[in-house]
């Protein structure tokens, strides 16, 4: 016969699993446009390293909303490029995570595909 405590622990860690199966989703970002691979890569970028803190669709959480945001407030691409790769306060450098090629994707997908609502 099991004990309680085994069957508690293993209720534990099934609602772990599940609880970490949910964050690292990436299902929920709005899909990329299949021709381009730029943006598909920036998609995937995104739901793995981003959307933890800025939401899914980029509406914001811990980190600051995105979605229709960016472009306004930088204008110039190359100065969220540089943001994204040096970080800022809270928001992590990415430097040593992501190429400068994916730093671009992800760039481009938070600029091009999420878009306020
Ligand atoms: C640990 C949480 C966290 C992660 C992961 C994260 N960010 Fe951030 N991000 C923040 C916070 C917090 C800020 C606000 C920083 C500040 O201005 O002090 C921010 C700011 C930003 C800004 C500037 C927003 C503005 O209004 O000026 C951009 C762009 C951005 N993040 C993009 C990204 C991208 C792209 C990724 C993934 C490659 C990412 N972030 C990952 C927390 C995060």
């Amino acid at each position: 016969m099991r004990s309680p405590r085994v069957l508690a622990a293993g209720l534990m860690l099934v609602a772990g699993v599940t609880i970490v199966a949910a964050c690292s989703s990436g299902s929920s970002t709005p899909a990329a446009p299949a021709g381009d691979a730029v943006l598909v890569e920036g998609q995937k970028a995104y739901s793995q390293n981003c959307a933890g803190c800025h939401g899914a669709a980029g509406g914001g959480a811990y980190g600051r909303k995105l979605a229709g945001v960016v472009t306004v407030k930088y204008p110039n691409i190359d100065d969220q490029i540089a943001l994204i790769t040096n970080g800022k306060g809270a928001m992590p450098s990415f430097s040593k995570k992501l190429t400068a090629d994916q730093i671009t994707a992800v760039t481009r997908y938070t600029r091009e595909v999420l878009v306020a609502k």
